[in-house]
């Protein structure tokens, strides 16, 4: 090793980091950073356990199907159970809401006073075929005073009242991002130490960019202004990119610039991606670093949900791509109009 490598400075830890932020706030009681801790704990875990996945035999469908009816991978079992037991045992959190539990977990924790949406496990039909996977959460405050049972009011609310949310990334290097509202921060894993370490600070997505992610496949029963939006894109010779795995598309596209859409289609009515632990958390993301996430028409984080389960169609990605996708739909609606 080099001399000039030992004269560098070991790097700031997500847990320094998390402490450094809440020092920010003088009455903070620290549970949120407790929960923001958890989270990554748990993240650890998965990481191990995804990495493990061949090895072990836990990759592979389970053979029964999740609330959503897609086929349940064995790992996405166990991611759930993962976070589940860190969010119960961590102490901060009342509630639960799982893409993998039909209803929410009510923690009976009197003292939790967050509610956290969870994806334990996206991307999982790319499980088998060893490509990025991820997790996605939203923290939300309770709103019901504690003691009691958690209300609709608590599990329901719209993506602005976030106090925290992010994803890990199962790549090739995993990571956690997140934003408290202040910004964007990215943490990438070093194995050998198991510590997260602040790699992404004040993370912004470029103004615009020359990707699109979409499941092309499904164009045929696309509404009209979005195939009129991609042709766009094709004219301007941009590249297309998809993964599959939402988090792994928006990781990207947050760091070079591109625009995620899952529009509505006939297999999809109403667009497939989940308002509550899919689509707010990176909405709260990239809002915070600078982009734009609608459905459409609205902004995301000002749906109110109706349904633990709710799915929306998902615009997302540096403001200008948003609005110029958004153009063809208003251009369309005109059309109809005359
Ligand atoms: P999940 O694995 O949590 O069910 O999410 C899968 C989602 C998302 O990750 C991805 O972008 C999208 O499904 C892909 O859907 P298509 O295969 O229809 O393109
Ligand atoms: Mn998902
Ligand atoms: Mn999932």
């Amino acid at each position: 090793m080099q001399n000039s490598q030992l004269g560098l400075p070991i790097g700031t830890t997500l847990d320094r980091f998390i402490k450094r932020k809440q020092e920010d706030f003088p009455f903070a009681t620290g549970e949120l950073s407790q929960l923001l801790r958890d989270i990554a704990l748990a993240g650890k875990i998965v990481n191990r356990e995804i990495n493990r996945a061949g090895l072990i035999g836990v990759s592979g469908a389970f053979g029964v199907q999740n609330v959503q009816g897609e086929e349940q991978q064995k790992l996405d079992v166990i991611a759930n159970i993962r976070f589940i037991r860190a969010l119960r045992n961590g102490g901060e959190v009342c509630a639960i809401i799982s893409e993998e539990e039909e209803d929410v977990i009510d923690l009976s924790n009197p003292k939790g006073r967050y509610v956290v949406a969870i994806d334990p496990l996206d991307g999982s039909s790319n499980i088998d075929v060893n490509v990025s996977i991820g997790t996605i959460f939203s923290i939300y405050r309770r709103k019901s005073p504690g003691g009691g049972p958690v209300s609709e009011e608590d599990v329901l609310q719209k993506g602005t009242e976030q106090v925290a949310a992010g994803y890990l990334l199962y790549g090739s290097s995993a990571m956690m991002v997140y934003t408290t509202g202040r910004g964007v921060n990215g943490f990438t894993y070093e194995t050998t130490l198991g510590e997260f370490f602040l790699s992404h600070q004040n993370m912004t997505i470029p103004k615009t960019g020359n990707i699109y992610s979409i499941n092309d496949g499904a164009c045929r029963s696309f509404p009209s202004f979005v195939n009129d939006y991609i042709d766009y894109c094709k004219d301007q010779s941009y590249s297309a990119r998809y993964i599959g795995s939402l988090v792994a598309d928006f990781h990207r596209n947050l760091l070079v610039g591109g625009i995620y859409i899952y529009p509505t289609s006939n297999k999809a009515p109403n667009g497939k991606l989940r308002l509550l632990y899919e689509c707010n958390a990176l909405a709260f993301v990239v809002e915070q670093a600078g982009g734009k996430a609608t459905n459409g028409d609205m902004r995301i984080l000002d749906i109110q949900p109706t349904e633990l389960h709710q799915r929306v169609p998902f615009f997302i990605g540096p403001k200008a791509m948003v609005d110029k996708a958004e153009s063809y739909k208003k251009m369309a609606a005109k059309a109809v109009a005359e």
